[in-house]
């Protein structure tokens, strides 16, 4: 039985003043749920104040990339060791945002992936299609080719130790989220390639649904048998909302009285 996991990516939102505000109400709203794996992601200079609030509490702490060199002479970038001393767990790699606005490549990502599992933080590894891959029938061939690039060269125990978050790029920031069933063919295609390669890690591996999930439609979402939680954008900032995400993921036998 895999945890839902429900993570947080605030993007680049918020000061570290009302990083800390969200993260504490958060913790108010959430610090009691046993059921879910729950996880924010501030911006870089948010991470240390966020994680002194969420320090020794069930809600857990990444940051939105990294650099793949653990130090040097690399102008404006983060390494894997500054964040696992601030108290991060676990890193988002491979974003769409970042695929687009940084060029991000599949070697790159495929970098940071083994830097973040060399020093112990949970790489959530993004992969998604465009609108025009997939009215040109290319879905599964993207995805493939994203899953091949950033974690073909990783070993089965490695495997066991990533999470793969299905983000269809024109679902991001549109309102507009896959449906259901849609989503969870893509994630029944990532789990199936997982299995090919690593049999003993594919059904215990954690695969998230992102793009527009919200409180109105993480339930169905979440409902899917390959849709293990959510990687939720938007609606993260708001602590209401993405508290209703998150126990939309309590299992329901945990919610029956
Ligand atoms: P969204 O973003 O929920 O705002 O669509 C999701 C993401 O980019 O991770």
């Amino acid at each position: 039985m895999r945890r839902p996991l429900v993570a947080g990516n605030w993007k680049l939102h918020k000061t570290v003043a009302e990083s800390v505000a969200l993260a504490e109400e958060l913790l108010h709203l959430l610090g009691e749920v046993r059921e879910v794996d729950i996880l924010v992601a501030p911006t870089f200079v948010a991470l240390d104040a966020v994680a002194r609030v969420l320090r020794g509490t069930r809600l857990a702490v990444a940051a939105q990339n990294l650099f793949w060199e653990p130090a040097g002479a690399y102008t404006g970038e983060v390494s894997a060791p500054l964040l696992t001393a601030v108290g991060c767990s676990a890193v988002i790699l491979g974003h769409s945002e970042r695929r687009q606005h940084f060029g991000d490549s599949e070697a790159q990502i495929s970098r940071r992936v083994q830097a973040a599992l060399a020093s112990g933080l949970t790489p959530i590894v993004c992969v998604g299609e465009t609108l025009a891959e997939r009215r040109a029938g290319r879905t599964a061939a993207i995805i493939g080719q994203q899953l091949e690039g950033t974690l073909g060269a990783l070993t089965p125990s490695e495997l066991r130790s990533i999470v793969i978050a299905y983000e269809p790029v024109w679902a991001i920031g549109t309102g507009v989220s896959a449906g259901p069933a849609q989503a969870q063919e893509v994630h029944a295609l990532i789990r199936a390639w997982v299995r090919a390669r690593a049999p003993e890690v594919s059904a215990a591996l954690r695969l998230l649904y992102g793009g527009s999930v919200k409180a109105s439609n993480s339930a169905a979402l979440l409902g899917e048998p390959d849709i293990d939680g959510a990687l939720v954008g938007g609606a993260s900032l708001d602590a209401r909302e993405f508290a209703a995400i998150v126990r939309s993921g309590v299992p329901a036998s945990c919610t029956q009285p």
